[in-house]
């Protein structure tokens, strides 16, 4: 499976099977989460055999089968909350390649027992991601329409539609898809609303958007 065929296949799994991550498979994620870190200074981890990263709602309400997770975290500043979208939507999908399946988590999570597992005081941490074999795939989530997030300048060009076409499969928190992306010949905008997840679902849309239209294609301004 491919990055892009992955964008189509991915959907939110929350409950998993007692399964091991193969240490083969873990040295995989580990290796794209350095290279992550190293080129964008972020501070994101693997967890594994173990869930004090969900937060206790999570596993009250939704699932007491999680037991792996992803930490995104990184230095306090401006564009953390950006880097981590695009960083950790590059890792669910890569995960999705791997036959895993994950489950965005930025609101029920607990941030006191991730902190711990970083070691590092000096680091905020912005959400976690479920990562295991899930008990199914998921299902599509529910849909705004290309016109509803998209405007071009002229005629739209196939990269175009092929990016707003990426951006649709694209988590966001409570599946609020608050997407706006617009087109003048190769220079492309996407803005993602105001609220407190605007930062990293800005993130996450702008790295589906590239999957789908070529990054070869487009410049963002
Ligand atoms: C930034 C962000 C935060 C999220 N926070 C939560 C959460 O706290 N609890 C939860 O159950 N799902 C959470 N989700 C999962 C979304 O509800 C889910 O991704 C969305 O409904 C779209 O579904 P999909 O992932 O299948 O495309 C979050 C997703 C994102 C991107």
């Amino acid at each position: 499976m491919t990055i892009k065929e992955a964008v189509m296949q991915r959907h939110m799994v929350r409950k998993y099977i007692d399964k091991t991550i193969s240490a083969e498979t873990v040295k995989q994620l580990n290796e794209r989460i350095e290279k992550s870190n190293t080129e964008y200074d972020i501070s994101m981890k693997l967890v594994t055999g173990n869930a004090d990263g969900i937060g206790g709602l999570a596993k009250l309400l939704l699932t007491r089968s999680v037991y792996n997770y992803i930490i995104l975290a990184g230095k306090d500043q401006a564009t953390l909350d950006e880097k981590l979208g695009y960083c950790g939507a590059d890792l669910i999908l890569y995960a999705q390649t791997l036959g895993l399946n994950t489950w965005w988590c930025g609101g029920m999570f607990n941030s006191k027992a991730a902190r711990k597992q970083l070691q590092n005081a000096d680091v905020r941490v912005n959400g976690v991601i479920a990562i295991g074999y899930g008990q199914t795939q998921g299902v599509p989530h529910k849909s705004k329409t290309a016109a509803e997030i998209s405007r071009y300048n002229g005629n739209e060009p196939q990269w175009f539609k092929d990016g707003v076409e990426a951006l649709l499969c694209a988590p966001t928190a409570l599946n609020k898809q608050p997407y706006m992306v617009t087109g003048d010949g190769n220079k492309v905008t996407l803005t993602a609303g105001e609220g407190h997840f605007s930062g990293i679902d800005l993130g996450i849309g702008k790295y589906h958007f590239e999957v789908g239209a070529g990054k070869e294609n487009f410049e963002w301004v």
